[in-house]
């Protein structure tokens, strides 16, 4: 059992975590993606949640099913010209320099695009990339709830050709192996930088 004291100071030692981390976030944005788009983080304790979506197998992944593994986490649609690819293959380079301990970190992609990626779609342009990204897919309402959860900006931008393209963040989020959230990968951040994250984000879990 541990001595009540050391419980104290280790409460107070996540409050003051918890309070630094809404300090240096407050008002900061995370990365400005092309086209304007930024995510402001308010507070980190308010990034993550429940969320229910479908994986390439069409089965049903929610938030639970990525506990006990940190999760890196990331929202785009299979057609983005740009972010979204950048990010994937980033990511899979990422992986591979993590070696063996890529196994020890969950991570996916969920398409905001509902209306053109659905299981078939996120599986077939996940393993373009690397076969452990998982690919998730979901509804309107689905997307809804989970981008309100990860509090994911993404907007419906139509093209002059009658198609769309979307806005979206371009921050992948980080979540330890509770599903709390403890940082981002930015978007164009240096590469050793990033793997340093997800270093520390596995050695901590
Ligand atoms: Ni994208």
């Amino acid at each position: 059992m541990r001595p009540l004291f050391l419980a104290v100071f280790g409460g107070l030692a996540i409050v003051v975590v918890a309070v630094s981390a809404f300090l240096l976030l407050r008002d900061r944005p995370t990365g400005p993606a092309p086209g304007g788009t930024q995510v402001i983080v308010e507070d980190a304790n308010l990034i993550g949640g429940p969320f229910v979506l479908t994986d390439e197998n069409g089965n049903r992944f929610t938030d639970a099913d990525a506990l006990g593994k940190p999760t890196a986490i990331f929202f785009g649609f299979s057609h983005c010209p740009d972010v979204c690819p950048t990010t994937l293959y980033e990511l899979s380079v990422l992986l591979g320099q993590l070696g063996a301990d890529a196994d020890r970190l969950n991570v996916l992609f969920v398409s905001v695009d509902y209306e053109r990626d659905g299981p078939e779609e996120v599986a077939a342009y996940t393993s373009v990339f690397d076969p452990r990204i998982v690919g998730l897919a979901g509804t309107a309402e689905e997307i809804a709830a989970a981008t309100s959860a990860y509090r994911v900006y993404y907007e419906k931008i139509p093209l002059e050709n009658g198609g769309y393209t979307i806005d979206h963040t371009a921050s992948v989020y980080l979540m330890d192996s509770d599903g709390r959230f403890v940082g981002t990968l930015a978007h164009g951040e240096n590469m050793a930088v990033r793997l340093q994250k997800l270093q520390a984000l596995i050695a901590d879990a």
